[in-house]
């Protein structure tokens, strides 16, 4: 696996040249990126990241605005308030030095089993048992485990406890992360280039794309709310700040019903609008997004108002300014529907 990882080697820019020391701030950095987000989409944030903060105590001195404005568009902000809070507690640590082991990572803000793991084995070379989406599912075609996941996971992590080497470990998990990600891929695995395959149970059986199964997932359902898009005669439009905790926790919105099943009458909606215009006008589509738990549609009303006793509502802001506020991919959405609902007259 070692020498397929040296001939394969994926040059990502987290990843230290071969024999070169790993940097434990850039590996923590990546991995927290890597959560829920693809390598591509990554790229180009840790090196701005890096770039603005090159050091933990760089980022802990930071404010979380400034964090949160740079991680735009990453999604899932729980991260970046924890990212901020782990850079807090590292630079409070003696030598502003991250934990090398497993336990003391995971005893910081945002770092699970699984990141603790990949820290400890990249950055510090312990032998730590990482198991991400990819290696499960190479586990589970390597040694054909037919119990559908979740309940999979710990018959998975004994079998990689089992693979992880003492010697090279941090390119021993990257390598099976990369394998998992470009050769032992969920749909068409090519297997011929896999140098496992002639261990691989899965493939001796004649059909890995089946592994590993899943347990049945309840469906998303659907929550509905109408979002206020209102207009000073300056062009300003409201905006404010959600609450610290919860979803999208204290990132910036256009202001909204709440989210529920049913469905919103224009009346219903408008009365619980900030501030009432003379007249509502209700733009035609929907906005969709789907969050983890469930998908959301939005309809857009446009309501004009006066500048008099509407300061104290939020922030307002030309749409044209938007990009200096740490507005979530939603928010972005709804902007772009009204812009064009307006124009379109
Ligand atoms: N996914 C998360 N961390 C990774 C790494 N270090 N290499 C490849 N894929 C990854």
């Amino acid at each position: 696996m070692l020498d397929w990882y040296d001939r394969n080697r994926r040059i990502l820019p987290w990843r230290a040249a071969p024999g070169e020391r790993a940097d434990p701030y850039g590996i923590w950095l990546s991995e927290i990126m890597l959560q829920q987000t693809t390598v591509a989409t990554v790229g180009p944030y840790w090196g701005a990241f890096m770039a603005k903060w090159p050091q933990v105590t760089d980022l802990a001195a930071a404010s979380l605005d400034e964090v949160l404005h740079l991680w735009q568009g990453l999604g899932y902000y729980a991260r970046a308030r924890n990212l901020h809070a782990c850079a807090k507690a590292v630079a409070a640590l003696p030598g502003s030095r991250f934990p090398e082991t497993e336990e003391g990572l995971r005893a910081l803000p945002g770092i699970g089993a699984y990141t603790a793991a990949a820290i400890a084995s990249i950055a510090f070379g312990h032998p730590a048992v990482v198991l991400d989406g990819n290696i499960e599912r190479v586990m589970a075609r390597l040694f054909q485990v037919e119990t559908p996941l979740p309940d999979a996971k710990p018959i998975l992590r004994a079998y990689a406890e089992t693979l992880t080497p003492a010697d090279r470990p941090g390119d021993y998990a990257q390598a099976a992360m990369d394998l998992g990600a470009t050769i032992c891929t969920p749909r068409k695995p090519r297997c011929l280039l896999c140098p496992w395959e002639r261990a691989c149970q899965a493939h001796a059986q004649g059909e890995p794309e089946r592994l590993p199964l899943k347990r049945a997932k309840p469906e998303r359902p659907i929550r509905r709310g109408v979002a206020f898009w209102l207009v000073r005669p300056d062009g300003s439009v409201l905006l404010r700040r959600r609450a610290e905790t919860g979803l999208l926790g204290g990132m910036m919105e256009i202001p909204s019903t709440p989210w529920r099943e049913a469905a919103w009458d224009e009346a219903e909606a408008a009365a619980a609008a900030p501030v009432k215009p003379r007249t509502w006008r209700a733009l035609p589509g929907l906005v969709g997004h789907t969050f983890t738990h469930f998908h959301l549609e939005l309809a857009v009303l446009v309501g004009r108002v006066d500048p008099v006793a509407t300061a104290t509502l939020g922030l307002w802001l030309r749409p044209d300014r938007f990009g200096e506020q740490a507005l979530p991919t939603l928010m972005k959405k709804v902007a772009r529907h009204a812009l064009s609902g307006l124009r379109q007259g």
